[in-house]
């Protein structure tokens, strides 16, 4: 039974990023006392770019870095000098800034021109890194993740072929309305987590938000709605603007 879905609502974004840092670092701080590191996949997007920031100006002398391993949720399927790649986001925002070992970075390598390829490839790093035993999926410590204005979540979008993968932990998949694919963890993997949390922020994502937390719309329709940690939390940071067509009060 997945667990109940924490809805933290914030008055502006900058007060959002806070508490998410927050969150993280308090996730950081357990994972390292139980299990000696952390495991993270960041999300891409414009959204956590500022947390991601305000982590390297605030944490970046009290994390214990060299017990963190950072990986992503989803990439564009460009190289990593590319504007649109997630990980150039989070390296120039973050990784860069911080006196993180490069060996516990594991990016996308979302520059072979076979995105299927890249995908297996990184399947291959989270079994070897997680030693995933047969049937078993990669338990993240946390997953950060946005949502489009369509719902989709990491490169789950709607009715995508990936939305139907119940065995593997990354896939290529083909977006036509954007017309190409995207290398995304699976919602096995997203399910698996021990906390997922989702950034939410600006007006835009409003109606979206009412649907995915308050409306009946088919899920496949709104892949958010398809996340929900089977043994693990589920948090939603969203500000006032995102929230503002919420009907439960604040
Ligand atoms: C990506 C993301 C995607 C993103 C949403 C929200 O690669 O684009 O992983 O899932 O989180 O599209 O994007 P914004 O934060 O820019 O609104």
């Amino acid at each position: 039974m997945s667990a109940p879905v924490e809805l933290r609502r914030l008055a502006t974004p900058q007060d959002l990023f806070h508490a998410a840092a927050d969150e993280l670092l308090r996730a950081a701080g357990s994972a390292i006392a139980q299990r000696g590191r952390f495991t993270i996949a960041l999300s891409g997007g414009s959204t956590p770019r500022n947390l991601y920031a305000l982590i390297a100006a605030n944490a970046s002398a009290s994390l214990p870095w060299d017990q963190m391993f950072f990986f992503w949720g989803d990439e564009r399927h460009v190289p990593p000098d590319d504007p649109d790649s997630n990980f150039r986001m989070a390296n120039e925002a973050l990784l860069s800034k911080v006196p993180i070992p490069p060996a516990n970075i594991f990016r996308i390598p979302a520059e072979n021109p076979d995105a299927a390829a890249a995908a297996e490839t990184y399947e291959q790093t989270l079994r070897k890194f997680f030693a995933v035993a047969p049937g078993e999926f990669p338990r993240f410590d946390l997953i950060l993740l946005g949502m489009g204005p369509d719902g989709h979540a990491a490169s789950l979008f709607p009715e995508t072929s990936a939305l139907q993968e119940k065995s593997r932990f990354v896939v290529a998949n083909r977006v036509e309305k954007l017309e190409t694919s995207r290398i995304t963890l699976t919602l096995p993997v997203l399910n698996a987590a021990r906390c997922v949390a989702f950034l939410v922020s600006g007006t835009d994502k409003a109606a979206v938000l009412h649907e995915v937390l308050e409306g009946n719309a088919p899920a496949e329709k709104y892949p958010s709605k398809l996340v929900r940690p089977s043994d693990g939390k589920l948090i939603w940071f969203v500000d006032r603007a995102a929230a503002s067509e919420l009907s439960t009060a604040a």
